[in-house]
């Protein structure tokens, strides 16, 4: 009898301890429920940010002024462009950029962020509280965030992008061969989107955008003299062989830095010099 006392006994402490831990479990959790709402109540539900916006409408000439979007970023895509097109489906549709592909293939959302061009499709919305947006520098601006490229484009023209033959095709109606070594001359200049992030970059276009063919068209003349199936390589030199045209370039480099294709126009150029017969 003393023995089943004493079972009973041990039994009764092991249900009473079992019951105390099933209680502490539930309070551990109850504890860490609570936590974690405390924890969602410190977290900020929103994440704003605002964006200062250049804008200027040809149709009410006033002087050109910035003007303050905020926006909310966790309802809002990674990059810049992602914010402009919800300011402008959300907030405001009066505002004014070019976009087309939004992942850095046609090159039309060149703009300038925070002070360095890029393309707003593929810069992320940088940190901090304020972004300012302005059109790319030293161009004419035809409404908010859009340039005139015309003399970008003419100046494009004015090298002859196109291949150029004296012969004839040595397989007429097909395309001309050209080794592997050929055309891997023509990495680092082929890729080029025709953004004008390094023209409206370089200081050396801003004073001179007429008479200075500006780092993209220069790159893209010096693709043309690398091509080996092109035959116009003297003529194409002699044509920009000009205290203008070519030699405006300082070396200063601000092209390479903001191309958003990692391309090097300042290298292009240098090429081009050294091939000029004055050098
Ligand atoms: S390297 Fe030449 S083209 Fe490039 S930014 Fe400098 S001056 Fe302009
Ligand atoms: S070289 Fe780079 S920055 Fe210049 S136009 Fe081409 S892609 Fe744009
Ligand atoms: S939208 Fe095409 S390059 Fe940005």
């Amino acid at each position: 009898m003393a023995t089943g006392l004493l079972r009973r006994g041990i039994s009764i402490s092991r249900n009473s301890i079992l019951s105390a831990s099933r209680l502490l479990t539930v309070r551990l959790h109850a504890s860490e429920a609570e936590a974690q709402q405390v924890e969602l109540k410190a977290r900020p539900s929103t994440n704003l940010k605002t964006f200062q916006i250049y804008r200027w409408n040809p149709d009410n000439p006033s002087k050109p002024q910035l003007q303050d979007y905020q926006i909310d970023l966790k309802e809002c895509g990674p990059m810049v462009l992602d914010a402009l097109i919800k300011i402008k489906n959300e907030i405001d549709p009066t505002i004014t950029f070019r976009r087309s592909c939004r992942e850095g293939i046609c090159g039309s959302c060149a703009m300038n962020i925070d002070g360095c061009n890029g393309l707003a499709c593929l810069t992320k919305i940088p940190s901090g509280k304020e972004t300012m947006i302005t059109p790319l520098p030293h161009m004419f601006v035809i409404k908010d965030l859009v340039v005139d490229m015309t003399n970008f484009y003419n100046q494009y023209k004015s090298i002859e992008p196109w291949l150029k033959r004296k012969s004839p095709a040595p397989n007429p109606g097909k395309e001309i061969p050209q080794s592997k070594k050929d055309r891997a001359k023509l990495d680092g200049m082929y890729e080029c989107i025709l953004c004008a992030c390094c023209s409206t970059s370089c200081p050396s276009y801003w004073w001179n955008p007429e008479s200075y063919l500006g780092p993209a068209a220069l790159l893209h003349a010096n693709r043309w003299i690398s091509d080996s199936r092109d035959e116009y390589t003297e003529e194409r030199l002699e044509a920009i062989n000009d205290e203008f045209k070519l030699y405006r370039c300082h070396t200063i480099l601000n092209c390479a830095r903001a191309c958003p294709k990692g391309l090097n126009p300042g290298k292009q150029i240098t090429h081009i010099k050294k091939l000029q017969p004055s050098s």
